[in-house]
């Protein structure tokens, strides 16, 4: 059964992954999972579970740019590979003599420099999975400075393993409510801005990331959320830290899960991650999986929620693909109308663009001066500071 589901599922996730890696997705959009949250609710920790990679996370702001994380599960003797990349933003200041024309009939090049934006690609290919920690907070360093503030440059880390799941996932930086020292006053406006961006994408499968032991009802996150899908189509819930939760509240959560008090169309799944004390013990993840297990299974309230599949990471795994793969379905159709509309337009400007020179070299030649003619005039009106040019080269 669970091999053919893999081969039912693959074929989707591969589609999306080859779309992707022709950089298709800067002019469509693509089905993925995006995790949002408030701070330290635990989401880098869902993502790690998930995915059985070691992420950077803790107290405070520790994830600072969008992070990437595009699992892919391969056959055939690969034991462990990841390629982390970003493109790296750098000012260049150039010459603006050569945005001058040969042709000004003045005859002076203006002169001077430019700014000029240039982007760096960056890219690190490594085996050995404890790097990864230490090789995302560098590559957020380098794009967010060392500190606190965060940035919109995202980082793709891909990884090939045969004990991964087919995904996309995206990290964002948790919802601030005060900013710290050295952060901006408007860090909050900030971060809500940057998710905004990757939420309201109707291809998105938003993942929330609500705590246990916080008041579930004013997350901001969730209300994010229902504020970019209202009939919750793609917006799925996820409550950490039950093992935190305050003694007495246990049945009010319980409600929460079973879809009774902020109601979700695809609902609510309780996970249990590892603590602050876990990981500073170093408890591996798949011991961490047993004990989550454990915890539900021993649970006087919660281990119903095990045969009902609403509970542990695994669970979560299972819903989201079948989630994702269901979404990826129902946006082919809609991803095919856009293509065909872009290759409309394209050939619609190809149409609009002049034919070339003739053949016989006189009329060539005086095709050529027109030409000249046409690029002088549309550098001498650019100079006068004339705007409005109509013709096309
Ligand atoms: P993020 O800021 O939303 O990415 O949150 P993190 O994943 O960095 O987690 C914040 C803190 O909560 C870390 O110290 C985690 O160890 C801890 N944490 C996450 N999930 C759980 C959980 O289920 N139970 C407990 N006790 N702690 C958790
Ligand atoms: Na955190
Ligand atoms: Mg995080």
């Amino acid at each position: 059964v669970h091999s053919h589901l893999e081969e039912s599922i693959r074929p989707y996730i591969d589609l999306i992954d080859t779309l992707r890696s022709i950089g298709i997705h800067k002019d469509l959009s693509l089905p993925t999972v995006v995790v949002i949250g408030d701070q330290s609710s635990g989401k880098s920790s869902v993502l790690e579970a998930l995915s059985g990679i070691a992420l950077p996370r803790g107290s405070g702001i520790v994830t600072r740019c969008p992070l990437e994380l595009r699992l892919k599960k391969v056959t055939g003797g690969v034991k462990w590979k990841a390629v982390l990349s970003y493109r790296k933003k750098r000012i260049e200041l150039v010459d603006s003599s050569i945005f001058a024309s040969p042709l000004n009939v003045s005859g002076q090049l203006r002169s001077g420099k430019v700014a000029h934006s240039v982007y760096d690609e960056k890219k690190f290919e490594f085996e050995d999975p404890s790097e990864v920690e230490e090789r995302v907070k560098a590559a957020q360093n380098e794009l967010a400075g060392k500190g606190v503030g965060i940035r919109n440059e995202l980082i793709t880390l891909e990884i090939m393993s045969p004990d991964v799941c087919d995904l996309t996932l995206i990290d964002l930086p948790g919802i601030a409510r005060v900013p710290v020292k050295g952060q901006p006053q408007d860090i909050g406006d900030q971060i809500k801005n940057l998710i905004m961006t990757f939420i309201k994408k109707e291809e998105t499968i938003n993942m929330v990331v609500v705590p246990c032991n916080t008041d579930i009802t004013t997350t901001e996150a969730l209300k994010m959320a229902q504020e970019v899908d209202p009939e919750g189509k793609r917006t799925i819930a996820i409550l950490t830290k039950p093992d935190l939760i305050d003694k007495g509240t246990e049945k009010n959560i319980l409600a929460v899960v079973h879809n009774k008090v902020i109601p979700l169309r695809k609902g609510y799944i309780m996970v249990k991650c590892r603590g602050q004390q876990q990981i500073n013990d170093e408890i591996p993840l798949e011991e961490a999986e047993q004990m989550e297990k454990d915890f539900f299974q021993n649970h006087d309230y919660y281990r119903g929620l095990l045969t009902e599949n609403r509970a542990t990471i695994k669970g979560l795994a299972v819903r989201l693909t079948h989630i994702l793969v269901d979404h990826i379905k129902k946006s082919l159709p809609q991803l095919d109308d856009n293509v065909k509309k872009m290759l409309w337009d394209a050939k619609n400007e190809l149409n609009e663009c002049e034919e070339g020179p003739p053949q016989d070299p006189k009329g060539a030649k005086q095709f050529l001066i027109m030409i000249l003619k046409k690029f002088n005039d549309r550098i001498n009106s650019l100079s006068t500071g004339d705007l409005i040019i109509k013709e096309n080269l």
